[in-house]
């Protein structure tokens, strides 16, 4: 019978790269919790609509690659494309806008694009989010691009950059607009082009065909039509990240994917991932929520691909650090019983232990407590468990130690608390 495969284009993770796949999520996680965001557990999908409208009729997400079908009931629905439509949603429907501002939420999970897979585009990927609702101040920008950097430190990451721009407030564009248009018009564009122009100008900047890009080298850029206001709150973001220490480059041409972008906008970019580069993004959604039915609030927020974060740590050389390896492994030699059992007492202090099962040989034992990765192991024979005393075998120098099995979760727990001082 044929084998089944995954569906083309998912991504997925199992050991031992998974791990690393771990690392990279719960340190961004982390990155998110310590500047006070909380959990937001959302259905990954939702109603068509909410995209439609949150995400815009213009963009490729919503015109060409939401998964969407009808359920039992006859409804609409569609795999959530990304993360901010949905948690605009549950804000409004909790009410959780009318409690303290801003109101700070993460989310992690899948999200679903039907785009054509290549390396780091994948059908299915994975998002880190984090969502800050209802403050309109630069210093909130900034916080949230540093979660990101922060994140990035955490992992080792060095190659990447940052760019930001602004996309201005409603007066801003509405001038800028004016002008586009009336560029475009002039333009010798086909209709279908000319109609996703109509729906939304900028869209053309993201046009991929070379004669598209040329045509559009020469337009007006948004950044030259801030208001002074927006101008104020740009340049209060550039100084803040200064101060930070966290380098950037204005990119006058950045277009994001989604509709909602008003005010700060910006895109982490890593060199070493070929054409998908982008490893995060976000900005500022200042018409969202009134636009989806609720008040008007503004917010601002990233979505960082966990997916391609751990491509770019793969390409700088980065591996997950060594307290995520098992400290022990152990071989018992006819002692079954008794290794399990000290095994379990180990794990409930805290120590990561693995044990060979069933009959192994000794030889073929030490080789599964070398592939474990663990930076101990010990051998469990009849004599050991009479004795009450074992070698305790680093596994990097070969060295040796006898300990007794009274003194053994603490003596692990001493070592690994100064593993690696002395490398
Ligand atoms: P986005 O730029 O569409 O923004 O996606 C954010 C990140 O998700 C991208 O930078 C990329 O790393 C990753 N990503 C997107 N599509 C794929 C794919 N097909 N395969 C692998 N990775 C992908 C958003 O989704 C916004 N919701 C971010 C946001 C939150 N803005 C404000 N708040």
């Amino acid at each position: 019978m044929a084998k089944f495969q995954a569906p083309k284009g998912v991504s997925e993770y199992f050991p031992d790269r998974s791990t690393h796949f771990d690392f990279v999520r719960s340190t961004i996680i982390e990155s998110a919790r310590n500047a006070g965001y909380q959990l937001m557990e959302l259905p990954v999908f939702e109603d068509t609509e909410l995209f439609a409208r949150g995400v815009g009729e213009s963009t490729d997400v919503v015109r060409k690659e939401m998964y969407t079908f009808e359920d039992r009931g006859g409804r609409s629905i569609t795999l959530r494309p990304e993360g901010t439509a949905g948690v605009m949603r549950a804000v409004i429907e909790h009410n959780l806008d009318r409690g303290q501002l801003p109101v700070k939420v993460y989310y992690s999970g899948a999200f679903f694009r039907a785009e054509r897979p290549q390396a780091g585009r994948y059908r299915q990927f994975y998002q880190v989010g984090i969502e800050a609702i209802g403050l309109s101040d630069p210093r909130i920008d900034v916080e949230v691009i540093a979660v990101a950097h922060r994140a990035f430190a955490a992992l080792g990451l060095t190659r990447y950059h940052l760019e930001i721009t602004s996309l201005g407030d409603a007066k801003t564009r509405e001038n800028y607009l004016i002008n586009l248009r009336s560029y475009i018009k002039g333009l010798d564009i086909d209709d279908e082009t000319r109609a996703r122009a109509e729906l939304n100008p900028l869209r053309l900047f993201d046009d991929k065909r070379p004669e598209i890009k040329v045509l559009m080298e020469s337009a007006p850029v948004l950044l030259e039509y801030l208001t002074p206001e927006s101008a104020s709150d740009f340049k209060k973001v550039q100084e803040l990240l200064t101060a930070l220490e966290i380098p950037f480059v204005i990119n006058k041409r950045m277009v994001r994917g989604l509709d909602y972008y008003t005010g700060t906008a910006f895109e982490f970019v890593h060199p070493d991932l070929g054409a998908q580069s982008g490893i995060g993004g976000g900005g500022r959604y200042d018409g969202l929520m009134a636009q989806l039915g609720g008040q008007e609030l503004s917010g601002i927020g990233f979505g960082l691909g966990v997916d391609r974060i751990l491509l770019a740590c793969e390409a700088e050389g980065l591996v997950a650090p060594d307290d995520l390896a098992l400290d022990l492994y152990i071989v018992p030699l006819g002692t079954g019983d008794q290794a399990l059992a000290i095994a379990e007492s180990l794990r409930a202090r805290g120590i990561k232990v693995d044990l060979s099962f069933g009959d192994k040989a000794l030889k073929g034992a030490m080789k599964s407590a070398d592939k474990s990765g663990a930076k101990y192991a010990i051998v469990l024979g009849a004599d050991e468990v009479s004795s009450g005393e074992v070698s305790l075998k680093e596994m990097k120098t070969g060295a040796v130690a006898s300990v007794t099995l009274g003194s053994l979760a603490n003596e692990i727990i001493e070592r690994i608390t100064h593993y690696g001082d002395h490398s």
